[in-house]
């Protein structure tokens, strides 16, 4: 039974798009737990959180990690809050490989600036009303469940091709 290559990591740290390049790469499939939220349920995820709100949102994001993982040998990237759920991390770990993906905060403040699309991103800023604040109080909650990941990369300063390169190299040795 081949392994998934799992993605987690903070919003903005490229879970996404190295997700579906990384898949292309490995011609398998690619499932984006946020993508398929939103296709499930016909509603993009800021307007999810508006109308249900964020427990709700997590339910949905529950029901999707035990779905994914039924599969194998496939790319899944996470939301940047999946892996707070203790049982979510249990299954994602359980059914592949699971890559951390890091940036700088400046990094993450300039792929994160647009407001609208990440409704916990926008609820901090405005409690702290400064974003930097907000990234760095967030990353500093979730620490304790990126550090479960297998392995690391940081994506700030490499190509994508670099990125891929280094899970595949990482992910062949850890089979
Ligand atoms: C979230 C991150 C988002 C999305 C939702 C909640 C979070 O995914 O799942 O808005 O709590 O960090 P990305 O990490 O892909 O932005």
């Amino acid at each position: 039974m081949r392994k998934n290559i799992v993605l987690i990591g903070f919003m903005g740290t490229g879970k996404t798009s190295i997700g579906k390049l990384l898949a292309a790469k490995l011609g398998c499939a690619f499932i984006d737990l946020d993508h398929k939220i939103e296709a499930d349920n016909n509603m993009k995820i800021p307007e999810i959180f508006q109308k249900y709100g964020e427990a709700h949102f997590r339910e949905l994001e529950k029901q999707a990690v035990k779905e994914a993982v039924e599969r194998h040998g496939i790319v899944i990237a996470t939301g940047g809050g999946t892996i707070k759920d203790k049982e979510n991390m249990r299954l994602l770990k359980q059914s592949g490989v699971v890559i951390c993906l890091t940036a700088d905060i400046d990094e993450i403040l300039l792929r994160t600036e647009n407001k609208g699309d990440r409704p916990v991103l926008d609820a901090k800023d405005k409690a702290h009303g400064d974003r930097r604040a907000a990234i760095e109080k967030l990353l500093e909650e979730r620490q304790i469940f990126y550090d479960q990941a297998d392995y690391k990369v940081d994506t700030t300063n490499w190509s994508p091709m670099q990125i891929i390169g280094d899970i595949l190299r990482y992910a062949d040795t850890s089979h």
